[in-house]
């Protein structure tokens, strides 16, 4: 559910009309709801209160400082891979104790910054980074929780790319070296093992591969126990897919449902266990649109094509992923609907937000909503072509905030240098 609906014959975001907003923001724009991430985000940590737990936030899907903001507000933690995310999260007052640093390629900058901002967990993925967060933590003289994120060689029967726990990935320590990797790291002094971890893909739309997850993980935190580790951590990464176009995901109340039926009885360790949560795409997903609005339409060969001036630069989903994303004209036009592709205005054969698609007849100058681009549209946008990134916008009932202002022609050289000194 999401607060871009059609009243008056126009599509509006919360109480605001989108023509309205684009008059003062221009295209093409990110438009966030705030209801709509509000009540995302307290759906799925509410559909948890039994449990304990912390819902960490997985920035990488949209690292909008305001976004961070209004989660860390919420009691959200946050799920980071980077040391920029780590900064975006401080930044945005997040507590450090309620962050988690995953990422297969860590370097020791990034791990000794997690380390003295007093990260929750650092997320382990191969024994070469654990031998050098080791190094770390004794430099800074801080002893560090660790956990181990686990390859579990379960399929989360998603698109290939979104898939990350099978052998065929590089996520993660394959789960049967786990005992001795869990082994070695409670000998080294500096580090403390004290949490497992498994985040196995993205757009995952079934409960099947979670529960076989569980159940691997519970095995092995009971053997752990029994070898002194004490594992007082679980973190089951995010991956809790949404509706693009006709998916049936489970709502988060399912997902908690039977992720709570498995841990019935678990004590894990004396003092149970508290799970971790890194949801991305299933609180930001369909809070967000891009707008962009239609340039020119014209027919090449059999095809009718819209240009927009929206690209693959801006949202790279269906050049990435061959995403569906559904497009819906702010104002509809009576008249027959006709198959179009719909692309931006980028070189590339790739930059297409939808092909054979049908939509009511389009004009230049009308404007566009590229539906569910909340999550992993923005966070991946890049200035190919040299193209200016796009304007990020918050609205909250009848009140709206930039919240990126649209980059200039400043931003897009802004570093780079011709160098006198070589090119004379
Ligand atoms: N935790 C870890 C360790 C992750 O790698 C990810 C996403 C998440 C949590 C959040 O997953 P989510 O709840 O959003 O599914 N760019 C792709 C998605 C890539 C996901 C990468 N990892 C897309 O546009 O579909």
């Amino acid at each position: 559910m999401h607060y871009f609906q059609y009243s008056r014959g126009e599509l509006h975001a919360e109480g605001i009309p989108l023509s309205r907003l684009v008059k003062s923001v221009g295209t093409p724009a990110y438009i966030y709801s705030y209801q709509t991430l509000v009540r995302h985000f307290q759906i799925f940590d509410g559909a948890f209160s039994a449990l304990p737990h912390l819902t960490c936030y997985s920035v990488k899907a949209n690292s909008n400082l305001a976004l961070l903001r209004i989660f860390s507000r919420l009691g959200g933690g946050f799920d980071i891979v980077s040391q920029g995310e780590l900064a975006r999260a401080l930044q945005a007052g997040a507590d450090p104790r309620r962050i988690v640093f995953s990422g297969v390629g860590k370097t020791e900058t990034e791990l000794a910054a997690a380390v003295r901002a007093g990260v929750l967990l650092i997320n382990v993925e191969s024994v070469p980074e654990l031998l050098l967060l080791s190094r770390v933590a004794k430099k800074c003289r801080r002893r560090v929780r660790i956990s181990f994120r686990l390859n579990p060689d379960i399929s989360a029967e998603s698109h290939p790319y979104l898939t990350t726990g099978t052998p065929e990935n590089k996520f993660g320590i394959d789960i049967k070296q786990a005992l001795p990797v869990y082994l070695r790291a409670a000998r080294l002094p500096f580090l403390e093992p004290a949490g497992i971890d498994c985040h196995i893909g993205s757009q995952i739309t079934s409960l099947k591969p979670f529960v076989a997850v569980l159940g691997k993980l519970k095995g092995l935190i009971s053997r752990l126990g029994r070898l002194g580790i004490n594992i007082s951590y679980l973190d089951l990464g995010g991956g809790l897919g949404i509706t693009y176009r006709d998916e049936v995901p489970p709502h988060p109340d399912e997902y908690a449902r039977v992720i709570g039926k498995e841990l019935k009885g678990f004590p894990g360790s004396p003092l149970g266990i508290t799970l971790i949560l890194e949801p991305g795409r299933v609180i930001v997903g369909n809070a967000g649109i891009l707008v962009a609005r239609v340039l020119y339409s014209k027919k090449v060969g059999r095809k009718e094509f819209v240009i927009t001036d929206a690209g693959m630069n801006d949202l790279i989903r269906p050049a990435l992923y061959d995403s569906f994303h559904e497009i819906i004209p702010v104002r509809p036009r009576k008249g027959p609907r006709k198959k179009v592709d719909v692309v931006g205005p980028i070189c590339e054969s790739g930059d297409f937000f939808a092909r054979d698609r049908k939509l009511p007849p389009l004009r230049s100058g009308d404007l566009l909503a590229v539906m569910g681009a909340g999550a992993y549209g923005f966070s991946m946008s890049s200035n190919y072509n040299s193209r200016p990134r796009a304007a990020e916008v918050l609205v909250r009932g009848s009140r709206f905030a930039v919240i990126r202002r649209r980059e200039n022609q400043q931003d897009l050289t802004r570093g780079e240098i011709i160098p006198a000194s070589l090119l004379k």
